[in-house]
C-alpha cells in the first residue's frame, strides 16, 4: 500500500541527510566571549561559580584574545573589575581605567579581533547600582552623561563597538551624541535593549563584584513577565541610534528573541548569561548532563529563536570543539 502521510524520519536516517536539511548553523563567528579584566599583573583567578571562566589582568587577557582570534570568534566583550569603587563610578570613564587598559592590550596584541565593551557603572560604583543615586533613588538623567563619557573613553581606548547595559532611559541617544561629538561617528552601539531583572545574573555579580549593596535592579531592568514592553524598549533604542540589539538573558527569553528579530529585522545578539551557564555546568559536574551536548543544544536554540550573535562563556570551548580540538 502506498502511504502518502508525512514521513519525517526519511530525512533523519543518516548524518548526511540530517546535515542536508539542517536549518540552523552554529559557527564560532556568531559567538562573543565575555572577558573579565582586573587590575594587576600575571593574574588568572578562576571564578568559582563559573567553571572555566577566569578573571585576568590586562597582560594575561591577551591569551584569551589570541585564542578568540585564532578560533575565529565573532569577538569579545570586556568587563572591568576596578581596584577602587566610589559612589559615582569614576573608574568607568577613567582613561587609565581597567576596561580601557584591557582594550588597549587586546587591540595591540590582536588588531583583527573585534573588541566590544560593556558600558555600565555597576562594577565601578561602591553601592553596585547602574546609576547615580539620591538616597536610594537612581537618578536617570544625571547618569546619562557618565555613561556617555564611559562609552567615549572606551572608543578612545580602541573599542570597536560599545554596548550599554545599564537600562537608563535615553542612554543610547546620549552615547550616540557623545561619540559623534568626540569623532567616533563610525563606532556602532550594541544596545542591551531588552534586559530583564533576572535571577540568572548571580554568578556574574560574584565574578564582577557588582551585587547591589541594597535593593535590587527592578527599578530599571525589565520585569520578566513583560514581552510587549520589550518591543517598546527596542524601538526606543533604535530611534535613538542603536545599531545592534541585545536580549538578555537568552534561554529563558527565547520568545523575546524571536519577536525582536521578527519585528525589527535588526542584527540581534542574545546573552546566555552566567546563571544559565552555571546551571548546565553544575549539572554536568554532577554527571547529570553531558556538557558538550547540552552546550551545543543551548547555543543552537538561541540561534534558532532568531539571535544572529550569542554572547557566551562557552565561546572558546565551542570553537575548539568545532575545529575538532
Ligand atoms: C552590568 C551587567 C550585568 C551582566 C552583564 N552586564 C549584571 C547585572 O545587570 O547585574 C550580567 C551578565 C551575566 O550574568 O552573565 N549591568
Amino acid at each position: 500500500m502506498d502511504l502518502h502521510f508525512f514521513r519525517g524520519r526519511r530525512l533523519r536516517r543518516t548524518p548526511e541527510l540530517r546535515a542536508l536539511v539542517r536549518e540552523t548553523h552554529l559557527h564560532p563567528g556568531s559567538l562573543i566571549l565575555p572577558l573579565f579584566v582586573e587590575e594587576g599583573e600575571g593574574l588568572r583567578k578562576p571564578v568559582d561559580s563559573m567553571p572555566g571562566v577566569v578573571r585576568t589582568s590586562p597582560d594575561e587577557v591577551i591569551r584569551e584574545g589570541r585564542a578568540a582570534a585564532e578560533l575565529g570568534l565573532g569577538g569579545v566583550i570586556v568587563f572591568g573589575i576596578p581596584a577602587r569603587k566610589d559612589p559615582e563610578g569614576t573608574g568607568a570613564w577613567a582613561d587609565d581605567g581597567i576596561v580601557q587598559e584591557g582594550v588597549r592590550a587586546l587591540k595591540a596584541e590582536c588588531p583583527d579581533l573585534l573588541v566590544m565593551t560593556d558600558v555600565c557603572l555597576c562594577e565601578y560604583t561602591s553601592h553596585g547600582h547602574c546609576g547615580l543615586l539620591d538616597g536610594e533613588a537612581i537618578l536617570n538623567d544625571p547618569t546619562l552623561d557618565l555613561l556617555a563619557r564611559t562609552a567615549v573613553s572606551h572608543a578612545r581606548a580602541g573599542a570597536d563597538i560599545v554596548a550599554p547595559s545599564d537600562m537608563m532611559d535615553g542612554r543610547v541617544l546620549a552615547i550616540r551624541e557623545a561619540l559623534d561629538g568626540a569623532g567616533f561617528r563610525e563606532t556602532p552601539i550594541l544596545s542591551y535593549a531588552a534586559k530583564y531583572a533576572s535571577a540568572f545574573y548571580g554568578p556574574f555579580r560574584d565574578a564582577a563584584d557588582s551585587t547591589p549593596s541594597f535593593g535590587d535592579r527592578r527599578g530599571y531592568q525589565m520585569d520578566p513577565a513583560n514581552a510587549a514592553e520589550a518591543i517598546r524598549e527596542v524601538w526606543a533604542d533604535l530611534e535613538q541610534g542603536a545599531d545592534l540589539l541585545m536580549v538578555k538573558p537568552a534561554l529563558a527569553y527565547l520568545d523575546i528573541i524571536h519577536r525582536v528579530k521578527v519585528e525589527t529585522g535588526v542584527p540581534l545578539a542574545a546573552y546566555h548569561v552566567s546563571g544559565e551557564y552555571a546551571q548546565i555546568m553544575a549539572a554536568a559536574r554532577l554527571g547529570w548532563l553531558d556538557e558538550a551536548a547540552a552546550m551545543t543544544e543551548a547555543l543552537l536554540s538561541i540561534r534558532r529563536a532568531g539571535a544572529d550573535l550569542v554572547v557566551s562563556y562557552w565561546a572558546l570551548e565551542f570553537a575548539r570543539r568545532y575545529h575538532g580540538g
